[in-house]
């Protein structure tokens, strides 16, 4: 529990998300377990379609209504409820003790706002800064973030700006009021790889300066290394494989996150490449029974094609959601 524990921050238990469309209805995420603690950051890793932006928009409050509900779990922030059935978001925690760079920063920034408005404006609402002092504010946090001649850029418009200077723009207003966890939603996607180096490098160097936690999202396990402390693994909704960053890159256990490892470049010493191993993400309303890897997992016995696998938790603060491999580490349970 959070509150038993001071230093976890943010601490998703069980999370299940429902989608309604017409007469079908799918969990996109399901029974998910997350835990940051204060300072840390944790990469959520996975596929397109694995569940990753749907968790970060629960914990936003940020669902699609009525489409989507949190149809199980507990989320907590600092020990507050932040999904308790159907209360309301608590008010003062969303953009402000939490705040969240999106996967796509022009969709994000309004075309017709400057940016400097658009910064000012949460800190206007926020922190109730008259126009002068955000103008200013906004300035220092352009500088922040490393935009050159930030005064100047302060009544650019976004489309006048590169991928790489909308991202920055993002982070500005992300950290505008000063925020504890910082969730980044694959900021670094649409950038080249020079450009998504200098990002990462920023948002760490701005998490050691403001003692931030984040939680970084990616489909990239090759990112992990360069940011995370720990890593949380997720497939079709659930969690497959969570523990220390250095741990898990140095030897996954569940079978996803070896592939996912194999996959990068320079790598695929390892066995099977995850090119080669057929099939995609199935979509959450046909998530095959047993384990929901099974169909492109190497190791796959009988047994995976029926039950669905719990999550074990093994030596070193790790934990897999795959028996077999988990028997390797000497998990606890790795019966079924
Ligand atoms: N608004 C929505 N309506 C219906 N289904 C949705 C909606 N948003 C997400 N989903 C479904 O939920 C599942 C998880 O989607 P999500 O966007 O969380 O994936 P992701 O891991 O963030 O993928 P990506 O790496 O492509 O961003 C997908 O199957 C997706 O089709
Ligand atoms: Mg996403």
């Amino acid at each position: 529990m959070a509150s038993a524990n001071p230093g976890v921050l943010l601490a998703v238990e069980g999370l299940t998300v429902r989608f309604r469309r017409e007469q079908e209805s799918f969990h996109a995420v399901e029974g998910l377990d997350l835990t940051v603690r204060r300072g840390e950051t944790v990469c959520l890793v996975g596929e397109s379609g694995c569940g990753k932006t749907v968790t970060a928009l629960s914990v936003m409050g940020l669902l699609p209504r009525p489409a989507a509900e949190i149809a199980n779990g507990r989320i907590r922030f600092d020990g507050i409820d932040l999904a308790a059935g159907a209360a309301d978001y608590p008010p003062g925690i969303r953009g402000r003790r939490l705040a969240m760079v999106f996967q796509e920063p022009l969709t994000s920034l309004n075309p017709v706002l400057s940016i400097g408005d658009q910064i000012a404006e949460g800190l206007s609402f926020h922190q109730g800064l008259c126009a002068r002092r955000a103008r200013e504010r906004a300035c220092e946090l352009l500088a922040e973030v490393g935009l050159s001649r930030p005064e100047q850029r302060l009544s650019d418009y976004p489309h006048r700006l590169s991928g790489g200077e909308r991202q920055r723009v993002m982070i500005a207003i992300a950290l505008a009021c000063g925020p504890e966890l910082l969730i980044a939603d694959e900021p670094t996607t649409a950038l080249d790889v020079t450009v998504q180096a200098q990002i990462l490098r920023l948002l760490r160097a701005l998490k050691e300066k403001r003692d931030l936690s984040m939680l970084y999202i990616t489909h990239d396990l090759g990112v992990v290394s360069r940011i995370a402390e720990r890593v949380a693994v997720m497939y079709a909704g659930e969690g497959v494989e969570t523990g220390p960053a250095e741990e898990i890159l140095r030897r996954p256990l569940h079978p996803y996150s070896a592939a996912l490892l194999d996959a990068l470049p320079g790598r695929g010493k390892r066995g099977r490449r995850l090119a080669a191993v057929p099939g995609a993400v199935p979509h959450p309303a046909a998530r095959p029974p047993g384990c929901a890897f099974h169909p492109r997992c190497p190791y796959a016995e009988p047994a995976c094609r029926r039950e669905r696998p719990a999550l074990i938790p093994l030596p070193r603060a790790r934990a897999v959601r795959c028996p077999v491999t988990a028997a390797t580490l000497g998990g606890k349970d790795a019966g079924r």
